[in-house]
């Protein structure tokens, strides 16, 4: 908590499509928001159309893969703005390609960007949200960690290790105050998903009953739910949000 007293929320990959709502939408209800970002430039020009919409993030730069320097950061942010009281695990990568095709370095850099950094930010805040006895911390993960997507074979191993990650950390914590929750989004309007080749993404819009791919601030609403004080009874539990897409 900042010493004015306002709950930090720590969110992963924040300059992404789904980063970008989540830190408003926290920020919006009141959280003192932490952007976490691994490419100065672009996390310069972000902050600065941040800025202009009215929002200031503090900032904290870190590559989540990297245990070392997740470890730096969330010192850095205790030192500077107090304990993190919110934890979200968004940042990931996609490198989709048949599993016949998949390089190792594909298999491995997802691996280690989507599930890795889940170990890496959570073991560097979870004894101090115990001592607190008070900690949210939601991992984003994705409806195709349950659904098979041809060419994910990587990103799929990764999002639903996501998930038991959760139910266990949920259950070792759940006496502390802190809830560990899953949400699962499908296709939303970002870069990763308009990455797609059209006939493909095409594809997959047919297959959503509410017809449209979703909004990114349909997942920050979500996020914002789950990291508040009243959500307190949810916890080991992964929330789908994909317009009805796992209902097939
Ligand atoms: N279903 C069935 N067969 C397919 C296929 C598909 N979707 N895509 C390709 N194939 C077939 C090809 O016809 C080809 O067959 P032959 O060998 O008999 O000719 C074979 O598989 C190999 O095809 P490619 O050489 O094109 O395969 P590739 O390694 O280049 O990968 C792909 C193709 C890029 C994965 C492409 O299928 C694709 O983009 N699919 C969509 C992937 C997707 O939805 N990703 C989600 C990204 S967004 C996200 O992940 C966010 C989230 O959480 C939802």
């Amino acid at each position: 908590m900042t010493k004015d007293g306002k709950y930090i929320a720590v969110v992963t990959g924040a300059i992404g499509g789904l980063g970008t709502d989540m830190c408003k939408q926290l920020a919006d209800e009141g959280f003192f928001v932490v952007a976490n970002y691994r490419t100065q430039n672009k996390a310069d020009s972000w902050q600065k159309e941040m800025q202009e919409q009215g929002y200031t993030f503090a900032m904290a730069k870190a590559d989540v893969s990297n245990y070392d320097e997740v470890g730096a950061m969330v010192e850095q942010i205790e030192k500077e703005h107090g304990l993190i009281d919110v934890l979200v695990n968004n940042a990931g990568i996609t490198r989709d390609g048949a599993f016949r095709k998949m390089s190792y370095e594909n298999w491995d850099a997802v691996l280690k960007s989507n599930l890795y950094s889940v170990f890496n930010c959570c073991h560097h805040v979870i004894n101090h949200m115990i001592q607190q006895n008070y900690g949210r911390i939601i991992n984003i993960s994705s409806v195709n960690a349950q659904r098979a997507q041809f060419g994910q074979a990587n990103y799929a191993a990764a999002k639903a290790g996501m998930h038991g990650f959760s139910k266990t950390l949920a259950i070792e914590v759940a006496s502390k105050g802190i809830t560990v929750n899953t949400i699962s989004p499908g296709y939303i309007g970002t870069d990763m998903v308009m990455a797609v080749p059209q006939e493909h993404r095409d594809k997959i819009v047919q297959n959503i009953p509410v017809g449209r791919l979703g909004g990114t601030w349909e997942v920050a609403h979500l996020v914002s739910f789950l990291a508040s004080k009243e959500a307190s009874f949810i916890t080991g539990a992964n929330v789908a949000i994909n317009g009805g897409q796992h209902v097939f």
